[in-house]
C-alpha cells in the first residue's frame, strides 16, 4: 500500500519542509517550491530555517525522484505529475492594511490544478479563514484542470501547529487536526497522516471546521498575551512588578501562564486578522479579536517610551545616548525574522535622536539588511553602551556578562522578564 502513495509537498518553509522529511521515511516525496535557491540548499542537504537538522535531512534526500521512500526536491512541476497526495504549505501573510493575501495560495492551487489527475487528493495546511479552501482553491483546481470536486479529485485540510524552533514539539509529536471533502476521504486522510504522525490525529467532520479550529488556536493566544499586556501597562503605572503579580497568580489551578511581550513571527500576530476578515464579510465586527491586535501592535512603541523614561530618570543625555538591541528575530533560539515587532522598538526609538546597534546570533544579516534595511551583528559588540534592551531571550544572552557592556550609569531593560540580573525594568 506505502509504495502506491506518492506525496508532493508544495511550499518548502518552515512548515513543508518537517512534514517532507517526516512522510519521506515511509512514503516516496516530493518537495516543489518556486525558490531555487531553497531548493539547491536542500537537496545538499542543509536546512537554512534550522528546523530540520542535516543529518536528519541527509538521511531521507535522495538524488533523483523514485517510488521508494525518500525526499526529492525540485523547482520543476514536471516532478509531481505522478503524485497522488498534494500537500500545501505555502505562505498565507497580510498585506500592510492586514488584509489577507492568498496569492501564494492561489499560485500553488494553479501548479497544483495543472497536474491534478483523476482520485487525487489535495490538502491544504497553510493557515487560512474558515472557507478559504473550499471557496477560493476549489475552483481554482477546477477551472484549470478541468476535473470535478468531489467527483474526479477530492480535498483536505489539516493545519499545521509546529513552533518554530522548538526542538521538543517537532511535528510527529504533536496531534494533528485533519478533514476532507467527504467523510471516506476525511478517513484516507487521517489514515496518512496517522500513519507518521506519533501523537495522533483528530478528524474534525469538516474543512470549514478544520480550518475554524486552527485561527482560532493562534487567536486565542494573541488575546491571553494582549491581555497581559494591558496589564503591565496598568501596573507600570502603578510601580507594580507585573512578573512578580502573574507568579503570585499562577499558584491558582487555573490561571493562565502567560507573559507580556511582543507579538511578531507569521503566525500569532497575522492569523487573527483572517478570522477577523471573514468574520466582517458577515457583518460582524469582531471587537475582541481586533482589540487585542491593537493591543499588541502598539507594543513596540510601549517599549521604546518605557526604555526612553528609564534613561531620563537616571540623567542619561537621550540624543547620540548608544543603545544595544539583542535579539531581533520574532522569538527566542530561531533565525525567523518575519513580521519581528523589534523593528517597532527600533524605529520608535531612533525618532530620539539614538545610536542602535543590534546583535543577534541567530538572525541572517542579509536578510535583515534586506527586509528592514538595518545591520544586525553576529558578534556581541567589544563596547560599553548606556542601554541594553533584551528584545528576544536567545540561550546567549542569558549568559551574557551584561556588567561589562554597560556604562557607570545604564539601563538595563528585560522586555522578556528572563533575565536574574539586577534589571532597571522590565515590561
Ligand atoms: N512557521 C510556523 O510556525 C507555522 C506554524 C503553523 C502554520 N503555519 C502556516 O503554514 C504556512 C506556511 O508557513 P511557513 O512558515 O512554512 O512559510 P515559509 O515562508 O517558511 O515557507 C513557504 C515556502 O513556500 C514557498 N512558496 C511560496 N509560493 C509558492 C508556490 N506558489 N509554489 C511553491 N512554493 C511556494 C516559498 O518559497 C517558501 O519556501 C502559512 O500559512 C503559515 O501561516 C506556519
Amino acid at each position: 500500500m506505502n509504495k502506491k502513495i506518492k506525496i508532493a509537498i508544495i511550499g518548502l518553509g518552515y512548515v513543508g519542509l518537517p512534514l517532507a522529511r517526516l512522510f519521506a521515511t515511509k512514503y516516496s516525496v516530493v518537495g516543489f517550491d518556486i525558490n531555487t535557491e531553497r531548493v539547491s540548499e536542500l537537496m545538499s542537504g542543509t536546512d537554512a530555517t534550522l528546523e530540520v537538522s542535516d543529518e536528519v535531512l541527509q538521511t531521507v534526500l535522495v538524488k533523483e525522484p523514485s517510488s521508494q521512500s525518500g525526499l526529492y526536491c525540485s523547482t520543476s512541476i514536471a516532478d509531481i505529475k505522478d503524485c497522488n497526495y498534494y500537500i500545501v504549505t505555502v505562505p498565507t501573510p497580510v498585506d500592510k492594511n492586514n488584509r489577507p493575501v492568498l496569492t501564494p495560495l492561489v499560485k500553488a492551487s494553479e501548479t497544483v490544478g495543472a497536474v491534478l489527475k483523476k482520485d487525487d487528493i489535495v490538502i491544504y495546511e497553510s493557515t487560512v479563514y474558515p472557507g478559504a479552501t473550499e471557496e477560493e482553491c476549489i475552483p481554482i483546481l477546477e477551472n484549470i484542470s478541468g476535473l470535478i470536486f468531489n467527483t474526479h479529485f477530492y480535498a483536505g485540510y489539516s493545519p499545521e501547529r509546529i513552533n518554530p524552533g522548538d526542538k521538543e514539539h517537532t511535528v510527529e509529536k504533536i496531534l494533528k487536526v485533519t478533514s476532507g471533502s467527504t467523510p471516506e476521504i476525511g478517513k484516507k486522510i487521517d489514515d496518512l497522516y496517522k500513519s507518521v504522525i506519533t501523537a495522533g490525529t483528530h478528524l474534525a467532520p469538516t474543512i470549514k471546521v478544520a480550518e475554524a479550529a486552527k485561527v482560532i488556536e493562534n487567536s486565542q493566544r494573541d488575546i491571553n498575551i494582549a491581555f497581559v499586556n494591558e496589564l503591565a501597562k496598568i501596573f507600570n503605572l502603578m510601580n507594580i512588578n507585573t512578573h512578580d503579580v502573574l507568579e503570585a497568580a499562577a499558584t491558582k489551578w487555573n490561571f493562565l501562564p502567560f507573559k507580556p511581550g511582543l507579538v511578531g513571527g507569521h503566525c500569532i500576530g497575522v492569523d487573527p486578522y483572517y478570522l477577523a476578515q471573514k468574520a466582517q464579510e458577515y457583518g460582524y465586527n469582531p471587537e475582541i479579536i481586533l482589540a487585542g491586535r491593537r493591543m499588541n501592535d502598539s507594543m513596540g512603541d510601549y517599549v521604546a517610551s518605557e526604555v526612553i523614561k528609564n534613561m531620563i530618570k537616571k540623567d542619561i543625555k537621550i540624543k547620540d545616548a548608544e543603545i544595544l538591541i539583542l535579539g531581533i528575530t520574532f522569538k527566542e533560539n530561531c533565525p525567523d525574522v518575519r513580521n519581528t515587532k523589534v523593528v517597532d522598538v527600533i524605529a520608535a526609538l531612533k525618532e530620539y535622536g539614538v545610536t542602535i546597534t543590534i546583535y543577534d546570533p541567530w538572525a541572517n544579516t542579509d536578510e535583515v539588511k534586506q527586509e528592514y534595511d538595518l545591520v544586525s551583528q553576529k558578534k556581541m559588540p567589544n563596547k560599553k553602551f548606556d542601554t541594553i534592551v533584551l528584545t528576544v531571550a536567545h540561550n546567549e544572552f542569558k549568559t551574557l556578562n551584561f556588567k561589562s557592556f554597560r556604562k557607570e550609569v545604564s539601563v538595563l531593560y528585560d522586555v522578556k522578564g528572563t533575565l536574574n540580573e539586577d534589571v532597571d525594568a522590565k515590561l
